[in-house]
């Protein structure tokens, strides 16, 4: 977006959760604001009001009619039954439109049979169901009530296959429908004067049998394969739908094409053709996707290919802590521990502080140390209890571990940090020692060292071992680097009679 007022806006609607691009979202704005006509805008598909507050914002700005947000709130789709209305209400007021938006709840297609007749539409926004049968409708129902040269914009055009088809047919049955703006997935067309053609199920068919033997005589454009690769495809006839778009993508190929190519490919089971067709495709949406085949295979059952979904998700998103949890979860349940594991550690270690998170990571480590009761698993263990202040047991399985493997500095660093948090100062001490016997030049150990000692009220050795960590902190780190300055404060808190030595020295 390169114009302030553009930039403004993307800071105010940025973060309500919806499906439009924020250029789509300043398009839509555009013409609210300045589009041909009188009267009011109606989305139909509001979800949590993205939408809703670029077209509110438009009028709002240029003083015209207010819109009218249509959408049974109920998520992605009927059976969801997911409430988005109070969400998509709190959206609207803090963005301080509430005046501007008028809210239908119900099915577009109800509301639009009890709209009054006088009440004209300049804009009209569809964005609900996108199957094509669902846009037909959505389109007679509404254009009626749409102002003669008004405006109607659809979205995810191009993307999603059913609006994407009633989208071209609408064109190619009304030459007289003017596409007069195109961004991303978003199309705005000028209706004629004169009302339009919609066209009918039964001539879509009887066309689509023409181009059919079109095809057998391999003679159909570009624009004929999608078409008759869609309807196939909508007809669950997969193999001729890929035959189609194969052909479409051999002649002319292209991102939308390649996409509708791997979901038919999906559809028939060609998971891995699927995939490498949509190679390094970071699309939100994709992975919406992915994350869908996900969560299908793994309430089958079938945790192998849920396993397959989640490692295609994590590629695309590699910090996302619930992929290396799903995967995690997936892993686990075909018994594959030790993966498991890991992926709970990083999980972990991406989100420290989701309770539910370690609670998981606890029953895969557990497992684990049955199967491998090795150094290594009895620390994560301890780790995971220690996250949940379990201390007690995290301070067993810390001991287990160093009795395994004694020379690791890390397992008798944890155990001391252990004793430290459970406020046993002085095994903490023991261990922290136990740790300098390994290295002896660590300025973290130095600090945790001076803080125990500090709490057991010997201030002038604890001020030493602070001294010892100063020194040894790397020079780019400073005299008082993070650590230090933050155990010292501590320290400074707790010994309320200590405060005047123990500021000298953080003032240095
Ligand atoms: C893709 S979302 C709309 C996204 C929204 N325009 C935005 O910018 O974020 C589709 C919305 O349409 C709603 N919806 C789906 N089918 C519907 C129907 N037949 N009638 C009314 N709303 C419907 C869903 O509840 C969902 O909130």
């Amino acid at each position: 977006m390169d114009n302030e007022e553009g930039r403004r806006l993307v800071q105010r609607f940025k973060d309500i959760r919806g499906y439009l691009g924020l250029d789509e979202g300043y398009m839509l704005y555009c013409w609210a604001k300045e589009g041909p006509g009188e009267g009011v805008i109606v989305e139909l598909g509001s979800f949590m009001g993205r939408s809703t507050c670029w077209l509110a914002e438009g009028s709002r700005v240029a003083n015209r009619g207010k819109v009218f947000a249509c959408d049974n709130f109920r998520g992605y789709s009927e059976e969801q039954n997911w409430d988005t209305l109070p969400q998509f209400r709190a959206n609207i007021e803090q963005a301080g439109l509430s005046d501007w938006v008028d809210v239908r709840v119900g099915t577009s297609e109800n509301i639009g049979r009890s709209w009054q007749q006088s009440q004209r539409i300049r804009l009209l926004f569809i964005d609900a169901d996108h199957s094509y049968e669902a846009s037909r409708l959505d389109f007679i129902t509404w254009f009626p009530y749409v102002e003669p040269g008004g405006i109607v914009a659809f979205h995810d055009i191009g993307y999603l296959l059913g609006c994407s088809r009633f989208y071209n047919d609408l064109l190619r049955f009304n030459p007289e429908i003017e596409e007069v703006g195109s961004v991303g997935s978003l199309r705005l067309v000028r209706l004629p004067s004169s009302g339009a053609h919609v066209p009918s199920l039964e001539s879509i068919t009887e066309e689509l049998d023409r181009y059919q033997q079109l095809l057998e005589g391999d003679v159909l454009d570009v624009g004929g394969l999608i078409q008759l690769g869609t309807f196939r495809f909508e007809q669950m006839q997969l193999e001729g739908a890929e035959r189609c778009y194969r052909r479409a993508m051999a002649l002319s190929p292209s991102e939308p094409i390649r996409n509708n190519l791997a979901l038919i490919l999906v559809k028939s089971g060609k998971v891995d053709e699927a995939v490498s067709c949509y190679d390094g495709h970071t699309d939100p949406r994709w992975v919406n996707f992915q994350q869908g085949q996900a969560l299908d295979e793994y309430s089958q059952a079938h945790y192998d290919r849920a396993e397959f979904w989640y490692r295609r998700i994590l590629d695309v998103t590699p910090n996302s802590v619930l992929a290396c949890n799903n995967l995690a979860v997936a892993l686990g349940k075909q018994g594959k521990i030790k993966e498991a594991a890991e992926y709970y550690g990083r999980a972990i270690s991406l989100d420290p502080g989701t309770t539910s998170l370690q609670v998981s990571a606890e029953m895969c480590y557990r497992q684990l140390v049955e199967q491998v009761p090795s150094a290594e698993t009895f620390n994560n263990l301890a780790m995971v209890l220690v996250n949940q202040d379990r201390f007690e047991e995290a301070i067993g399985y810390y001991t287990k571990a160093i009795g395994l493997d004694p020379q690791r500095l890390d397992y008798h660093f944890n155990l001391a940090s252990a004793y430290h948090r459970r406020g046993d100062y002085g095994q903490a001490e023991v261990c922290y020692r136990r740790a300098l016997t390994m290295v002896t030049n660590s300025p973290v150990v130095w600090c945790r060292l001076g803080f125990v000692v500090g709490l057991q009220g010997r201030i002038d050795e604890a001020l030493e071992c602070f001294q010892r960590a100063i020194v040894l902190q790397p020079a780019a780190a400073g005299p008082s680097s993070d650590e230090v300055v933050v155990y010292l404060s501590h320290l400074r808190s707790r010994l309320q009679g200590q405060m005047g030595r123990i500021d000298a020295m953080l003032s240095r």
